[in-house]
């Protein structure tokens, strides 16, 4: 990560044996010998060189402004090329944030450049929440990065780093002071993210009013304890220029891809019925002191803030919110191993205690879901007690009943064989008569004869 620092410093100090007697500085034990003749370890930085320049670098940078404020002109000013780029609506309902990786080679560098664009930024009407996405995006960078480092089979090497190594925040050129939606975004970011605080469109903004601008905006800043980006002054060869430069934040910048013909010369500029501004041109815009500062001086000292600082800290919470820590409660030095096996007992130790509580619960449930049943057995019981008595007592009333009839059905027989026995000797006693009748109609002397 930090390859081409160690490179310079060495390079600053000279090669050989300057650097051991630095090395002795810091170990007494350590004898400083001379060497008879030339061993080739000074090819060291050389090779550390070419092994990077090989591999390639990353560079990511974050554009936070609002739509329109001329965060895609400014990425490709600055890059000298054209980024595809599609303008924002103003009705987007919330903000997101779109990402877009080039490959860009300068003699035999290249470089992998990531483009994150806040799209929506300050268009809705409650701007609450509006920091949350970028927030966001910026711990899934740095969590991505910490599961690649936590895994087993580690590919750092060849790993695409998304890490946002420098957020520029472009300030609306209003001349007035910063917006609340400006402040609590940078407030909210500058833990996670190199702040380089930048305005917009700055040809908008007249001499006397912008240096009034820069300077309420840095004490709007400081009293707010936003911390933005600091020009490294402890490297001698970048010192002096990033302490020069520091004085001008925020720079205040002007974008544009169109060359107008200046003198016989084409420059990049905005054309006005008025005039010309040039974005080259230091009179006019700070575009140049902003490209110094951001990628021919500093590119690599951003790459390694966002690495041993942010992406540091972050890992420090993450891990710390993992229950790790580096010391005990004596402040005596823990293993990784020793948090392990203690996190690891810790959870062992809950597990059994809620298995415990589990198997607990169990054993109450099933004797109320026993007692349940027994209650609801006991009911079932009676209840076919009782309709077994009633059952017996209708049982014993039907038979009654069945035993009046059979009676009743007896009597009735016997009745009717009686009536019927009647009906036949009266049909017989009639039939007789009647033929009585008729002989006597036949013969009538007979009916005045008596009877023998
Ligand atoms: P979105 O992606 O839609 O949010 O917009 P943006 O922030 O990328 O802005 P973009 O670069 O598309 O520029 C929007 C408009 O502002 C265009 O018309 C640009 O020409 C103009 N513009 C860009 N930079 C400047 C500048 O420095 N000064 C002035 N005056 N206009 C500019
Ligand atoms: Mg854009």
């Amino acid at each position: 990560m930090c390859y081409y620092v160690a490179i310079q410093k060495w390079l600053l100090e000279g090669k050989g044996t300057s650097l051991t007697s630095k090395g002795l500085q810091m170990n007494d034990d350590l004898r400083n010998l001379s060497l008879s003749g030339h061993v080739g370890f000074d090819s060291l930085p050389d090779q550390l060189v070419n092994k990077s320049t090989s591999q390639g670098f990353c560079f990511n940078i974050l554009c936070v402004g609002e739509t329109g404020i001329g965060k895609s002109t400014l990425m490709d000013t600055l890059f000298n090329t054209k980024f595809e780029s599609e303008p924002a609506t103003h009705n987007e309902p919330g903000v997101r944030l779109k990402a877009r990786s080039y490959e860009l080679q300068e003699s035999n560098v290249r470089l992998k450049l990531t483009i994150v664009d806040t799209v929506g930024f300050g268009d809705q009407i409650n701007k609450d929440d509006s920091y949350k996405p970028i927030v966001e995006y910026i711990d899934a960078q740095f969590e991505a990065y910490l599961q690649e480092e936590l895994k087993i089979k580690r590919s750092l090497f060849n790993y695409h780093d998304t890490r946002i190594h420098a957020c520029l925040y472009f300030i609306a050129p209003t001349g007035h002071s910063l917006k609340s939606l400006d402040l609590v975004t940078m407030k909210k970011l500058d833990s996670k993210v190199n702040i380089i605080p930048i305005i917009a469109k700055a040809d908008t903004i007249a001499k006397n009013e912008l240096h009034k601008f820069k300077s309420k905006i840095m004490s709007e800043l400081v009293s707010n304890g936003v911390q933005i980006y600091q020009f490294p002054t402890d490297e001698e060869t970048v010192a002096e220029i990033n302490a020069t430069m520091s004085v001008h934040l925020p720079f205040a910048v002007v974008g544009s891809t169109e060359e107008v013909k200046i003198g016989n010369k084409m420059a990049k500029a905005r054309q006005y019925p008025w005039g010309v501004v040039q974005v080259e041109n230091e009179n006019h815009c700070d575009f140049v002191k902003l490209r110094e500062m951001l990628i021919r001086v500093n590119m690599e000292d951003l790459r390694e803030q966002t690495h041993t600082r942010h992406y540091e800290l972050y890992r420090r919470c993450k891990l710390e919110e993992m229950g790790f820590k580096d010391t005990d409660p004596d402040s005596k030095p823990f293993s990784l191993q020793e948090t392990y096996e203690a996190k690891r007992n810790e959870f062992l130790g809950e597990l059994q205690k809620k298995e415990d509580e589990m198997r607990q619960m169990f054993v109450m449930r099933v004797k109320e879901k026993e007692a349940e049943l027994k209650e609801a057995e006991k009911d079932l019981h009676e209840k076919f007690d009782h309709l077994k008595r009633t059952h017996q007592e209708e049982k014993k009333k039907v038979e009654d009943k069945k035993k009046e009839l059979e009676e009743e059905l007896n009597n009735f027989q016997k009745k009717k064989a009686a009536a019927q026995l009647l009906q036949s000797q009266a049909q017989q006693a009639g039939s007789q008569q009647t033929k009585k009748d008729k002989d006597k109609k036949k013969n009538p002397a007979s009916r005045n004869m008596p009877v023998s």
